[in-house]
């Protein structure tokens, strides 16, 4: 008899362990580029790519910059705050402890870096920086993102055990915002690979990527395809006209089909992926030529030097616009925190002109 009843407390206790271990809310996981990054490369120490200085974040308290390439906020930052997160995922690199390691793996870890790509090449390239070694990266590449996150998924199994650290991470979204700097880097190098083969080649990267974050536990994913990059400010402003480059825009159609198809193959390979695909380009389009935009200023950058106010990145002698929530774009490539709002609210309750097969927040029902 008493033996039966510390059994049954041991049992009990040992269950509990497990079950408190487990959190309610599923945590959000972000890879990609500077339109999620909310200050990776700020613990890059020679990083090109940063945005750690003003007028960076100047529509934060005091003005801070924070590392994330807006005014404010930017649309990894409004997702997680649409899907019920108390604040957005931090970056993984500013984790320094093994017990901040634990909570965040099951909040939300932010590992996107400005001016990676999906190709490893991509953003690694700069001249200044000599020295190759790990800590004189420019950028995370997406391959090292999604093995940082293989490091997060050890930690989920040591604490839960293998099994339930698989339930928890099937309903955890992944966010993906990739693609255009790899584009942006094919045009820049002037590269002689027909612009067909380079797509299906970045395609089926994409897809290698997409894979081994599904072997990882990646059930429900949520993807956001590449804007009109040739309307950003800076390429505008290398077109005599201030029109739209449209070579570059063209590629961000092709790789919005590319998106589809191969999303198509990989959750027919694997029934149990639930995913969404946010249109970036068709949402960018639709408020450039809205008569009656949302926002006044669609060309020039808020933040900026030169025609277009995008000859040179945003920095502490730029001029910079009065009303950030009246332009599109807060510098020569990124939208203005206002912007970034739209877009996230577009991709959580928009309908199929703009995501699918299903919006953010169905995908977070799912
Ligand atoms: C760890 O991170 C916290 C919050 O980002 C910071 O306040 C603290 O100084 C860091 N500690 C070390 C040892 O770097
Ligand atoms: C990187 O730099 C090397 C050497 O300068 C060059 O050959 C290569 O094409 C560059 N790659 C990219 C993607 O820019
Ligand atoms: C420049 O913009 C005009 C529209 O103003 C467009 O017709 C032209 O194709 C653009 N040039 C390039 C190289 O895309
Ligand atoms: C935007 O609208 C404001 C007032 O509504 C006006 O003062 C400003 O000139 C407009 N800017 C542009 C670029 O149209
Ligand atoms: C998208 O999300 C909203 C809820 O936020 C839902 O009511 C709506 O039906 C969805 N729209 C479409 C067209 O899928
Ligand atoms: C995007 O917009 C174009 C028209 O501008 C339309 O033909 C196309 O079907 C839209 N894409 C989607 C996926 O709805």
């Amino acid at each position: 008899m008493a033996w039966r009843t510390i059994t049954g407390v041991l049992l009990l206790a040992l269950f509990c362990i497990g079950c408190s271990a487990i959190p309610e809310k599923p945590a959000i996981y972000i890879f990609g580029d500077s339109t999620a990054d909310v200050g990776t490369n700020s613990f890059l120490p020679n990083s090109q790519f940063r945005a750690n200085y003003l007028y960076y974040g100047i529509d934060f308290p005091k003005s801070t910059p924070t590392g994330r390439f807006s005014n404010g906020l930017n649309t990894a930052d409004f997702i997680s705050k649409l899907m019920g997160l108390e604040s957005s995922p931090p970056p993984f690199l500013s984790i320094n402890s093994t017990s901040s390691l634990k909570k965040y793996s099951m909040i939300g870890l932010n590992f996107a870096s400005g001016g990676s790509g999906i190709l490893d090449l991509t953003g690694e390239n700069v001249t200044t920086n000599t020295l190759k070694s790990k800590k004189n990266k420019n950028v995370v590449s997406l391959r090292e993102q999604i093995k940082q996150f293989a490091a997060v998924r050890g930690t989920l199994a040591d604490l839960m055990g293998q099994a339930a650290a698989r339930n928890y991470l099937a309903n955890c979204l992944f966010f993906i915002s990739t693609g255009s700097n790899d584009i942006f880097a094919y045009y820049l190098t002037r590269s002689n690979v027909p612009k067909n083969e380079f797509t299906s080649i970045l395609g089926s990267k994409y897809e290698r990527h997409l894979e081994l974050l599904i072997s990882l536990g990646a059930r429900k994913i949520g993807i956001i395809s590449v804007p009109p990059i040739g309307c950003c400010p800076s390429p505008r402003a290398v077109n005599e006209t201030g029109g739209c480059l449209d070579g570059l825009n063209e590629q961000a159609v092709t790789f919005h089909s590319t998106i589809r198809i191969m999303m198509d193959r990989i959750s027919s390979r694997h029934k149990e992926i639930k995913y969404s695909i946010g249109n970036a380009f068709n949402m960018t389009m639709d408020v450039l030529q809205s008569p009656i935009s949302l926002f006044n200023e669609t060309k020039a950058a808020c933040c900026g030097t030169g025609k277009l106010n995008a000859q040179k990145m945003c920095n502490p002698k730029s001029s910079l616009c009065s009303d950030r929530t009246k332009y599109l774009f807060w510098d020569s490539f990124h939208p203005t925190s206002a912007a970034s709002e739209v877009a996230a609210t577009t991709l959580f309750q928009g309908g199929p002109r703009y995501v699918y097969p299903i919006n953010f927040s169905q995908l977070a029902a799912a």
